[in-house]
């Protein structure tokens, strides 16, 4: 694979700053996004007045945690634009996620902060090895997603030849691969593997494609997956984060030259790691639920808002910025099964362990008996198909998943191309179990 590092004085200055220059940074960023939300959001003057703080109690980073947090409800509550810092005249642009259950969240973006946005979407896209004059393809969705038009606006800071195609019709997805011969692709870690699937159905050689960088996220994704997708197309695939509700994509990017997970672009957010049960602030290291601040947002500021994603924080390696581990799920995918907590991410690992299945996976979740049960399905890969051969692989993955992470499935190893795809998100967990 190539070496697409950039040069350090290709580097916005910031990236490389000593760590006392970030603080002081985002010391007086946060006083100004704590009185900017207290002053124009009647929901965060409420809650801070309820908790006896004031945006002026804020004097050092440590100060932040007797904020409160919020949460996705409270944005539902305010639905649609109850939570603009900014009348409505002066957004430009909404998004919205849609969410499994419930009304969607809308978030809103001033000219500034779409500029933002755009800046540091070009800066994730340099860290992944892009640079002026590579051609994008961008296969996230384009519309209320933030992924599609994020990733656009970026790659044109960048001075990129964009190609929106927007995600679907996965054979046109292979044909302008082919013609318009992009440097990079911008699309979901699971929707790629589709891509993937559709260049040996049509008898190409991935490897042989225009490919260098795949920058893949709006889901969780495994290490082994990324050594899968690297294998199989020959090209860097490189990790990036986001969520609309902080920003969209770009709210961090692993970096190409080390791929050892996200550096959060801590100029404009502010994270913190708390235990999810209980709300204190942990250590950097250690595993928690991820909280973000904004420190630069006009139209949409958010004041610790919990993602729900679990990881841990890290110091900064190829950049200052500090890391955050590639997440493992959201606290809302953990399936408790018998007593132990599993997630998708750790089947997924081990399934990429067996020769003769492919990545493609559902986990189903039933109570037959009172007890819960995980079923996986699976595809056998091409070429593995037979009866012998689909039950020695099942045994093979049900006796990984058993050794490391310590429960029973059942594996149930379908054709090739049965597991349902999306040419968005993966939809991993069917949940048949009768709600109580
Ligand atoms: O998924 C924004 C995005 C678009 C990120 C394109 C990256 C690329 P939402 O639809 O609001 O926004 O979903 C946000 O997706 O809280 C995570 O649970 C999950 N997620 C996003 N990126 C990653 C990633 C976009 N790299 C939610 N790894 C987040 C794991 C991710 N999970």
């Amino acid at each position: 694979m190539l070496d697409l590092a950039p040069k350090k004085e290709e580097l916005e200055r910031i990236e490389i700053a000593s760590r006392d220059e970030i603080q002081a940074l985002q010391v007086r960023r946060l006083r100004w996004s704590l009185n900017h939300a207290y002053e124009n959001v009647e929901h965060y003057r409420k809650t801070f007045d309820a908790a006896g703080v004031h945006p002026d109690d804020f004097h050092a980073l440590e100060d932040l945690a007797k904020f409160p947090f919020t949460v996705k409800q409270d944005l539902r509550d305010h639905y649609p634009f109850g939570m603009f810092a900014v009348p409505r005249e002066k957004v430009v642009r909404v998004h919205a996620s849609s969410g499994t259950t419930g009304k969607p969240t809308v978030v809103g973006y001033t000219q500034n902060d779409i500029d933002t946005w755009s800046r540091l979407m070009a800066r994730s896209i340099r860290a992944s090895g892009g640079r002026r004059g590579m051609a994008v393809h961008v296969s996230y969705g384009y519309g209320l997603f933030t992924g599609g038009l994020g990733a656009h606006y970026g790659a044109e800071a960048l001075g990129c030849t964009v190609i929106p195609v927007s995600g679907g019709m996965t054979e046109r997805q292979v044909q302008l691969i082919t013609d318009f011969k992009p440097d990079i692709i911008m699309v979901t870690p699971s929707y790629m593997l589709s891509v993937l699937d559709e260049f040996r159905a049509q008898q190409m050689d991935p490897r042989g494609s225009s490919l260098k960088v795949g920058i893949f996220g709006a889901e969780p994704w495994t290490n082994s997956m990324r050594a899968e997708i690297e294998e199989a197309f020959d090209m860097h695939a490189v990790d990036i984060y986001g969520l609309s509700e902080v920003m969209g994509p770009g709210v961090a990017n692993e970096c190409v030259e080390t791929k050892d997970g996200l550096h959060v672009w801590e100029d404009h957010f502010y994270p913190e790691i708390i235990d999810p049960v209980t709300g204190e602030v942990l250590p950097d290291g250690e595993v928690g639920e991820l909280v973000f601040t904004s420190l630069t947002k006009e139209a949409f500021p958010v004041i610790r808002y919990r993602t729900r994603d679990l990881t841990r924080l890290l110091p900064g390696t190829a950049r200052s910025m500090r890391r955050m581990e590639k997440v493992t799920g959201r606290s809302d995918d953990m399936i408790i099964l018998r007593g132990v907590n599993v997630f998708p991410s750790q089947i997924e690992e081990q399934l990429l362990r067996c020769d003769g299945l492919a990545p493609h996976y559902q986990i189903e979740l039933s109570r037959p008996d009172r007890l819960d049960e995980m079923k996986v399905y699976v595809e056998a890969r091409p070429g593995h198909t037979e009866a012998a051969a689909r039950m020695a692989q099942a045994k093979l993955l049900a006796h990984h998943v058993k050794s490391v992470v310590g429960v029973t499935i059942r594996v149930d190893v379908a054709d090739p191309g049965s597991v349902e795809r999306s040419a968005g998100k993966a939809k991993r967990i069917v949940d048949l179990r009768p709600k109580d």
